[in-house]
């Protein structure tokens, strides 16, 4: 295991110092970067959010008990329907009665699609949660076509075939739906119609530009990498954004994080590699740019992130076999350790350090699938660690996002060599005078002291301060113990004079919510 090395020690405690200054503004904390997704996988749609049979399911079929943990978790837009599913998915077979809609074989998943929820009711769905629709189309089996029709049948008002089905089927107003994803991670070969950059760039080019023709208004994120570390990574960002430059808004990055072995200090260093990879593609963005002499800039929809133990899915749960297409299997059912959350922590904390150039990311995903929140068929829903970054983090950030230069010690990593203990991003809004410092030590023994120095603000007051810790890193909630890990109020936190000062305990994730004086 590699231990953390503390390069710069004080007498007691490792200490660490930075600057909350309301002028150092990174960008704007855009809402969207509270996304989330759900794909038609595992138990995510069926047995996850829609359970008829369910004791607390409404009139629709949806649990009501899961409409309240996601409404609790502060959900922004949710990209639907995939993922992977939905390089084989003809949206068709989702709209329309019910009694007609076709099974599917879901090759992606190797599952039934029963298509019992489709557009229509996962819009209505969305509609209860409070979230909006971003979709994806299918650039793996299919083409230019289907995505101008499944435009036209979400976007157009009425008066054409496509625009009368959907209010035939139900749906008087449009969908509206303002942001599309052109395919999903067509960079892998996992993926059904895997395509070389050449290849998807031009499909890519030639769709959007006419969805754009069908709907001027609407936002399209082109596929970048699906992994920092593919082999095909930042030559393919270059590639499909020479075809599509002028046609896109938005590329996007996904990123996934386990511990491999007993790597905890690597693990914990997670977002140093979601930060470089970030880095990476505005950069290469940025060059595209220049070398087009283009005044846009292309934007990163990080929409897909989290941690996951992949590992698992590929060497114990895929599902295999001529007969085997089970509907809603359990799949990518992680259950997450406060290790974990710390993880996820940070790496919230690294979206917003570049909230001037990540304009939406998508937590992947919301339900029982690699997911903060769970559920069981006819039993409880319940919050996982994860859960709790998440929902603090949408509630507590607004405003701006605040550049805070953090002086701390560091430690050596396998994967990352020299990584600082502690990492953090604040932020500010101006209008109600109201911010928050989300700070998290990976040190894994020791807790560590923290220095802000607020000389920059009005007299502060702190308003709450929450932080997720356990001296068991391994605890998580399960189903036997679905309150095992909550956040505690950590009431180190104080304010003297032009100093805040809070304690961060080893292996931790704290938010702390302040306000400063009316001038
Ligand atoms: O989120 C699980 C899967 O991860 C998605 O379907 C795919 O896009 C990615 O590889």
């Amino acid at each position: 295991m590699t231990q953390p090395i503390i390069t710069r020690e004080s007498d007691r405690m490792p200490s660490a110092h930075l600057s909350i200054n309301p002028h150092s503004v990174i960008g704007p904390v855009r809402r969207k970067l509270f996304g989330g997704f759900v794909e038609h996988l595992g138990r995510h749609v069926y047995d996850g959010i829609y359970e008829p049979q369910h004791p607390a399911a409404d009139a629709d079929g949806f649990r009501s008990d899961v409409i309240e943990l996601v409404k609790e978790l502060g959900v922004d837009a949710i990209r639907y329907p995939g993922g992977n599913f939905v390089s084989g998915f003809r949206w068709e077979d989702s709209v329309g009665p019910r009694e007609n809609r076709p099974r599917r074989l879901d090759l992606a998943w190797h599952s039934t699609e029963t298509n019992e929820v489709g557009l229509h009711e996962f819009a209505s769905w969305l509609e209860k949660v409070g979230s909006e629709l971003m979709l994806a189309v299918n650039l793996g089996t299919r083409g230019t076509q289907e995505a101008l029709d499944l435009l036209e049948y979400a976007n157009i008002r009425e008066g054409t075939a496509l625009s009368d089905q959907r209010v035939t089927n139900g749906r008087e107003e449009p969908f509206d739906v303002r942001m599309w994803c052109l395919g999903n991670e067509m960079d892998g070969p996992w993926q059904i119609g895997h395509r070389s950059a050449d290849d998807y760039g031009r499909i890519a080019a030639r769709t959007a530009k006419a969805m754009r023709q069908l709907d001027p208004r609407i936002q399209l994120v082109v596929c970048g990498s699906s992994s920092a570390h593919m082999p095909t990574f930042g030559e393919w960002e270059r590639t499909v954004l020479q075809h599509t430059y002028d046609d896109v808004d938005l590329i996007s990055c996904h990123a996934y994080y386990e511990q491999t072995g007993d790597d905890v200090g690597s693990f914990l260093a997670s977002a140093v590699d979601m930060d470089g990879f970030i880095d990476a593609v505005v950069a290469t963005a940025d060059h595209v740019g220049a070398a087009r002499k283009s005044a846009r800039k292309i934007d990163i929809s990080f929409d897909e992130w989290n941690i996951w133990y992949n590992s698992r899915f590929e060497n114990v749960d895929k599902i295999t076999g001529i007969d085997e297409w089970p509907v809603a299997p359990r799949l990518l059912e992680d259950a997450y350790s406060v290790a974990d959350a710390v993880v996820f922590g940070s790496l919230m904390i690294s979206l917003i350090k570049h909230s001037d150039r990540v304009a939406s990311a998508s937590l992947a995903q919301l339900v029982n699938v690699i997911a903060p929140i769970m559920t069981e068929p006819g039993g409880p829903a319940w919050r996982q660690t994860t859960f709790y970054p998440f929902a603090l983090t949408s509630r507590l950030a607004r405003g701006q996002a605040l550049r805070v230069a953090i002086e701390s010690p560091t430690y050596e990593t396998a994967a990352y060599g020299t990584v600082p203990l502690v990492d953090g991003v604040a932020t500010f809004d101006e209008e109600t005078g109201t911010g928050a410092l989300f700070l998290v030590n990976r040190h894994q023994s020791e807790s560590i002291d923290v220095e802000a120095g607020i000389e920059m603000l009005r007299e502060v007051r702190i308003l709450e301060s929450h932080s997720l810790h356990d001296p068991d890193i391994n605890a998580k909630n399960v189903l036997e113990d679905r309150e095992r890990v909550r956040p505690k109020a950590n009431s180190s936190a104080t304010v003297n004079g032009a100093l805040l000062t809070v304690t961060l305990p080893a292996v931790s994730w704290t938010a702390i919510a302040f306000e400063v004086a009316k001038p």
